[in-house]
């Protein structure tokens, strides 16, 4: 499997298409760190190859679970091989507990235990700041039609009826988190992108302690993110 073309660089990878396999891209991840709309930044060695391990053993449980995802397999500490698709421009967030931007939209409490797993959208766009947006503006932007949108919210909702039990098995509770998906080829709708430390939040069920990206957002233990994401992947190998 050989690197051809870099073809995307985003905040937290960087996409290759791959040697005589147009069906086929490599995801590598980086140690780059960004927040705020990519206002701060940071960089933390070892945290692409930490969120590659992550995010492969999730995806592996998911798919375990009967979710498609585009991941085929991790290739090196920082890199893995996955289905080329389509992404749909959709950040899809899915919370039981509310903090982050929801308390700050809603007036919600921070720390309050949601009645139901909500699920939100946001429209991926960086010159907009990717704004939240329903159902309707998905359909009205072309990024979506609402047979689609119902499907992504009943797989989001499943994806964290798996990941919910799992994380507590582990004593972290999965606040939120943010997924994306894609279409492949024959038109099927997938799970893509990642899920780690990055993209979920994760307290301590018993200390409450984060153990994700907030602590570079809010420069916890000064910003340093390494120790929390080692200590997720030890609970998740473990
Ligand atoms: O900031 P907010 O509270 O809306 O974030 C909700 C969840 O989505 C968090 O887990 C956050 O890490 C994730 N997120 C993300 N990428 C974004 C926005 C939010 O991974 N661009």
């Amino acid at each position: 499997m050989q690197k051809d073309k870099m073809i995307y660089e985003g905040k937290g990878k960087k996409m290759w298409s791959v040697l005589g396999e147009p069906d086929l891209l490599i995801a590598e991840f980086k140690d780059d760190l960004t927040a705020f709309d990519a206002t701060k930044r940071g960089n933390e060695s070892g945290k692409g190859a930490l969120n590659n391990k992550i995010s492969t053993e999730i995806f592996k449980l998911l798919m375990n679970a009967g979710i498609k995802t585009d991941m085929l397999q991790s290739i090196s500490d920082t890199e893995q091989v996955v289905k080329k698709c389509e992404i749909i421009p959709l950040e899809v967030i899915v919370r039981n507990i509310a903090t982050g931007s929801l308390t700050k939209r809603l007036g919600i409490s921070e720390g309050k235990i949601l009645p139901f797993a909500l699920v939100e959208f946001c429209y991926k766009d960086d010159a907009l700041h990717d704004p939240i947006i329903n159902d309707e503006h998905a359909i009205l932007l072309n990024a979506s039609t609402q047979e689609d949108l119902n499907y992504i919210k009943d797989q989001a909702r499943k994806i964290n009826e798996i990941l919910k039990p799992f994380f507590a098995s582990k004593g972290l509770n999965l606040v939120d988190f943010k997924i994306e998906f894609g279409r492949d080829k024959d038109g099927q709708i997938i799970l893509a992108d990642e899920i780690s430390p990055d993209s979920c939040r994760f307290w301590d069920i018993k200390t409450g302690q984060k153990m994700d990206k907030d602590i570079f957002r809010q420069d916890i233990n000064g910003g340093s993110i390494k120790v929390a994401y080692e200590e997720v992947l030890k609970r998740i190998l473990g």
